[in-house]
C-alpha cells in the first residue's frame, strides 16, 4: 500500500514537472499545476501560484502582480498554509471545483472554491487579476473578485449584493507573515447614505463619509485622479457597490487594508520599481471615528482640534479640558419647533465638512437644497440636512440627506461639503454673520496639495507625466465644451446600448473613429460615434468642431446630437439614429465615413 502511494507520488511529481505549463492562463478539468508552476494572465500582468511567507516555512496559493511578486492581491488558503511548495497541487476536480491539495498529507483538500453546485469546465486568470471559473457554455460560476482578501484592484467591487446578502469586503492580514484574517475590516455600510467603514473587531475606527455623486464626502483627493482612475458607485435595489476603473495606460494600482488598520491606495512606479503612495485613510487625528463626539466638529489645523457646532456647548468642560472631547456637545437653547410666529427655528451653515455619520439619516435623491431645508424644518426631529449629490444646481448640489439625531464624526476638510444644522432662533441671531471657511488656510492647503501632487508625479511617474500632462490639457479643453449645450451621457449607458461596442453593431468607420448603432433602455435607437484615440490632438479638434457645429445647427434635416460622453481618453458623440442610409452618408460625408 505504502509502496503504491510512493510510486503514485513519484509519478505525479514527474507528471507535474513534465507538463511545465509555459505562460498558460487556463486550467481545464483534471489538469493541475503545482510546485513553482504558475498561471500567467494573457498580458502577463498577474500570476497565480504558490508563494512563501515566514522564511519559506508557509506556502499559500495566491495571485500577485508580475512586476511586483510581493504585491499579493488574493490568497486562497489564508488560514491553512502548506509546509512546502512541492506538496501543493492546484487542480480543477472532475466535479468542477477548484481545489488546493496537500500531497504531503494524503491529498487532503486544503482549500476549495466550493462552487460545485454546477461543475466548472475551466479556471482562467485574466488581466484584471480575477480568477474565473466558467462552465462549458462560458457562464461564470465563481470568481476570486467575489472573495476579496485584504486588497482590491481596478474593476473589483466593494459592497453588498442586496438580493443574496453576499458581501464584498476586505479583511486585513493578521501579520506580514500571516495572511489569515486580522483585526480590521473594510465594509460598505448600507443604512442611510452608503459609505465605507473600517472596523476593528466590534468598533468602528474610520468612515469615508457618504458618496456624494462624485466621490466619498471625506476623500476629496478622489477628484485629483482625473485621467488615471474613474470611480463607479452603484446604489440600486440589487446592489450597493463601489469600484474604481484604471484608465488605459495607467500603471498597476491596488488598494490595501493594512494590518495596522489603514486603507492605502498605491500605484506602481515603473521608473523607481516601487509602489508609491497616493492616499491613505484615516489620514489624521480628525479621521479617528467620533473623536469630537456628538455635535462636535474636528479641525486638524486648530491648536485644539475639537470644537462644538455653533449653538452647542461641551457636555463636560472638565473632560474637554483634559482634551477628551468624545463626550460631545449639548444644545444651548432648546428648539422651538413651530412654537409660534416669529419664533421659528432655522439653519446654521457649517461649510466645508466631511458629512456626519449617515446611518440614522434618510436620503431622498430628488429635489433642490431649498426644498430639503423646508422638509427638515417641517419635521421636529430633523436636526440637519445637506445635499446628497454635489453635482446638481450650479454647485449647490441637489437631493437631500436629513439627519434625525446626533451628528457624529463631522470634520472640516478641504473640498468639503455644506451641512445645515438646525438651531433655535435666538442662537441663529447671534451666530457669526458669514460662516465662510477661512479662505487663506484653505488656499494654503490647496496649494500644498497641488505642490505635493505635482512633486509626486514628477518624481515618481517619470515618463508617465508626459502623458498625463497631455490628458490634463485635453480634459480642461473638453470641460469648456461641455459647459455648452451638450448633455452628458454616462459611459456605462452607452456601453450597454451598443452591446459593449460590439463589432456587430458597427455601421461605419473612418479616420475619426467608429460609428455604432445602439439602442437605449427605453427603446430609442441611437448612433454612437466613438472618436479615435490614436491621434489625441486631432481627435480633440474634431470633437470640438463637431460639437460646436452640430450644437449650433439644429435643423430638422440634420441628424440630431443627443449628447456627449467622455470616459478616460474616449470621446463619444450620441446621435439620433437615422435608418435612411443615404442621409447618414449625406451627414457624415463620403470623405469621412467609408461604409464597412
Ligand atoms: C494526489 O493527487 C494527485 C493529483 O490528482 C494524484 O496524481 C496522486 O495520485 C494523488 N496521491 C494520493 C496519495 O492519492
Ligand atoms: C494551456 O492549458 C490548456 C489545458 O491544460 C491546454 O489545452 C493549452 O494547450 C495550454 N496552452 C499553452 C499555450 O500551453
Ligand atoms: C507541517 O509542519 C507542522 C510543524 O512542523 C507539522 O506539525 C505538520 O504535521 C506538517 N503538516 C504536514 C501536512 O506535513
Ligand atoms: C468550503 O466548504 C467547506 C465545508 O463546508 C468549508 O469548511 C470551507 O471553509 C469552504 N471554503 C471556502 C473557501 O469557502
Ligand atoms: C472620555 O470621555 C468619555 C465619556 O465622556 C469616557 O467614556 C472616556 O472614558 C473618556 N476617555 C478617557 C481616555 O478618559
Ligand atoms: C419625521 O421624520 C421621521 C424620520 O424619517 C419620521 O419617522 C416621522 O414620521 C417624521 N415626522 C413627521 C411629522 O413627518
Amino acid at each position: 500500500m505504502s509502496h503504491r502511494r510512493l510510486f503514485l507520488a513519484i509519478v505525479s511529481v514527474l507528471l507535474l514537472t513534465a507538463s511545465g505549463v509555459a505562460a498558460n492562463n487556463t486550467l481545464t478539468r483534471r489538469s493541475r499545476i503545482g510546485g513553482d508552476q504558475k498561471l500567467v494572465s494573457p498580458g502577463d500582468i498577474f500570476q497565480l501560484g504558490l508563494f512563501p511567507l515566514a522564511d519559506n516555512t508557509k506556502w499559500f496559493l495566491g495571485i500577485w502582480f508580475t512586476v511586483s511578486p510581493a504585491a499579493v492581491i488574493w490568497v486562497a488558503n489564508r488560514d491553512r498554509p502548506l509546509n512546502a511548495s512541492s506538496s501543493g497541487i492546484v487542480t480543477l476536480t472532475g466535479a468542477g471545483d477548484l481545489v488546493l491539495l496537500d500531497a504531503a498529507s494524503n491529498n487532503e483538500t486544503v482549500w476549495s472554491s466550493n462552487s460545485s453546485s454546477s461543475a466548472a469546465a475551466v479556471a482562467l486568470l485574466d488581466d484584471s487579476g480575477n480568477l474565473v471559473l466558467t462552465d462549458d457554455a462560458g457562464a461564470m460560476l465563481w470568481q476570486s473578485f467575489d472573495h476579496p482578501t485584504n486588497t482590491y484592484v481596478s474593476e473589483m467591487r466593494i459592497g453588498k449584493d442586496v438580493g443574496t446578502g453576499a458581501e464584498w469586503s476586505l479583511s486585513s492580514w493578521r501579520h506580514a507573515d500571516d495572511p489569515s484574517a486580522g483585526d480590521f475590516r473594510y465594509v460598505m455600510e448600507t443604512r442611510g447614505s452608503p459609505e465605507l467603514h473600517i472596523w476593528r473587531k466590534g468598533r468602528k475606527t474610520y468612515r469615508t463619509g457618504p458618496w456624494n455623486g462624485v466621490r466619498f464626502s471625506g476623500i476629496p483627493e478622489m477628484a485629483t485622479y482625473k485621467g488615471m482612475f474613474e470611480f463607479q458607485f452603484a446604489d440600486t435595489a440589487d446592489e450597493v457597490s463601489y469600484m474604481y476603473h484604471a484608465c488605459d495606460g495607467s500603471p498597476p494600482s491596488r488598494v490595501v487594508l493594512h494590518q495596522s488598520g489603514v486603507i492605502h491606495r498605491m500605484v506602481w512606479d515603473s521608473a523607481a520599481l516601487r509602489w508609491s503612495s497616493f492616499w491613505s485613510g484615516p489620514r489624521d487625528e480628525c479621521d479617528r471615528y467620533g473623536v469630537c463626539g456628538a455635535f462636535g466638529v474636528c479641525n486638524e489645523v486648530d491648536a485644539v482640534v475639537c470644537s462644538c457646532v455653533w449653538g452647542f456647548l461641551p457636555r463636560s468642560s472638565v473632560e474637554w479640558g483634559m482634551r477628551n472631547a468624545s463626550g460631545g456637545c449639548a444644545r444651548s437653547t432648546p428648539l422651538q419647533c413651530g412654537g409660534g410666529a416669529g419664533d421659528e427655528d432655522g439653519f446654521h451653515a457649517v461649510r466645508g465638512v466631511k458629512l456626519p455619520e449617515t446611518h440614522g439619516s434618510s436620503v431622498d435623491p430628488g429635489g433642490s437644497l431649498e426644498e430639503c431645508g423646508r422638509r427638515c424644518l417641517a419635521n421636529c426631529s430633523c436636526t440637519a440636512y445637506a445635499a446628497s449629490d454635489i453635482r446638481g444646481s450650479g454647485g449647490g448640489g441637489s437631493g437631500c440627506i436629513q439627519w434625525f439625531g446626533e451628528l457624529v464624526d463631522t470634520r472640516f476638510i478641504d473640498g468639503g461639503q455644506d451641512l445645515f444644522v438646525r438651531l433655535a432662533k435666538s442662537d441663529l441671531d447671534t451666530a457669526p454673520a458669514s460662516p465662510e471657511p477661512v479662505k487663506t488656510k484653505k488656499f494654503v492647503a490647496v496649494i500644498t496639495i497641488l505642490i505635493i501632487g505635482f512633486g509626486l508625479l514628477l518624481l515618481w511617474l517619470g515618463f508617465l507625466i508626459w502623458k498625463k500632462v497631455w490628458r490634463g490639457k485635453e480634459a480642461t479643453m473638453i470641460d469648456d465644451i461641455m459647459i455648452g449645450d451638450c448633455p452628458t451621457y454616462h459611459f456605462e449607458t452607452i456601453r450597454g446600448a451598443t452591446g459593449g461596442f460590439c463589432p456587430e453593431n458597427e455601421i461605419g468607420r473612418g479616420g475619426f473613429g467608429i460609428v455604432y448603432k445602439g439602442q437605449m433602455q427605453d427603446g430609442q435607437e441611437i448612433a454612437v460615434k466613438k472618436l479615435s484615440t490614436d491621434n489625441r490632438v486631432q481627435g480633440l479638434k474634431e470633437f470640438k468642431n463637431e460639437v460646436d457645429l452640430i450644437a449650433r445647427l439644429q435643423h430638422r434635416n440634420l441628424v440630431r446630437l443627443l449628447g456627449c460622453c467622455i470616459h478616460c481618453s474616449d470621446r463619444i458623440l450620441v446621435y439620433e439614429y437615422m435608418s435612411n442610409k443615404s442621409l447618414d452618408n449625406f451627414i457624415f460625408g463620403a470623405c469621412l465615413l467609408t461604409p464597412s
